[in-house]
């Protein structure tokens, strides 16, 4: 079996895990785990904040008038949902759509990187200021950072960090909106790798850590996480 094909039975094994999980009593209110979609071997990993209403009831991550953004943004670089993978920091609906909070992100966040472990992808586009807190590290907000490439490492994967505005604040900022298609326009150089201004000088590509997986071993099992 191919090194992709391992990777994505553990993202589904992953997937299976989370759809039992109680870690945080954000399970009690849930109707659905969503656990993300996309393709498991995708070079682009969109990371917004947790679901909503919509997404809690379909299950799926992005389904709501932000959703409809983020596809005509992606259709507006050529691109389609097929061809990433779209998770959030929370996979579980806070009660009134409130934002996540720190105990919520921390019982969470072990899932979010086991997808990075998984996926490797080689940007991972931040929606927002949750995921952009999170997989940066940095207290910096979304106003300060947006389109500026940062390269991180996430659980042992090298990936440059892209933080955009939350489609769901450009829905009702002009602006905002504005600097998010811009901020898109420069994703398809990121992730073919050509920006000189994202690549880290002496960070090894992700794709050569995945070059790098033993043929058969099970990446689950080597991240230990679940
Ligand atoms: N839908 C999601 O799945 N995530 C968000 O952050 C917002 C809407």
């Amino acid at each position: 079996m191919s090194d992709a094909a391992v990777r994505a039975q553990a993202l589904e094994r992953l997937s299976e895990h989370l759809r039992g999980c109680t870690r945080c009593p954000l399970s009690e209110g849930r109707t659905t785990v969503v656990v993300g979609a996309g393709d498991p071997d995708a070079d682009l990993l969109f990371v917004g904040e947790a679901p909503g209403a919509n997404e809690d009831r379909t299950g799926l991550p992005f389904v709501g008038q932000a959703g409809k953004l983020l596809d005509e943004l992606l259709a507006g670089i050529g691109m389609s949902r097929d061809q990433v993978f779209i998770a959030n920091v929370l996979k579980c609906r806070p009660p009134g759509n409130r934002d996540p909070r720190p105990d919520e992100i921390d019982s969470c966040r072990g899932y979010l990187e086991e997808q990075v472990a998984l996926i490797r992808p080689r940007v991972v586009c931040t929606l927002g200021n949750f995921a952009t807190k999170l997989l940066s590290g940095r207290p910096e907000g979304i106003s300060k950072v947006h389109g500026q490439p940062i390269p991180v490492e996430v659980a042992g994967v090298p990936v440059t960090l892209y933080p955009v505005y939350h489609p769901a604040a450009a829905l009702y900022t002009r602006a905002m909106l504005g600097s998010l298609q811009d901020d898109f326009a420069r994703l398809p150089a990121l992730v073919a790798g050509g920006d000189a201004e994202a690549s880290a000088p002496d960070a090894p590509h992700a794709h050569a850590a995945r070059a790098a997986t033993a043929p058969g071993a099970d990446p689950t099992q080597q991240l230990g996480l679940f």
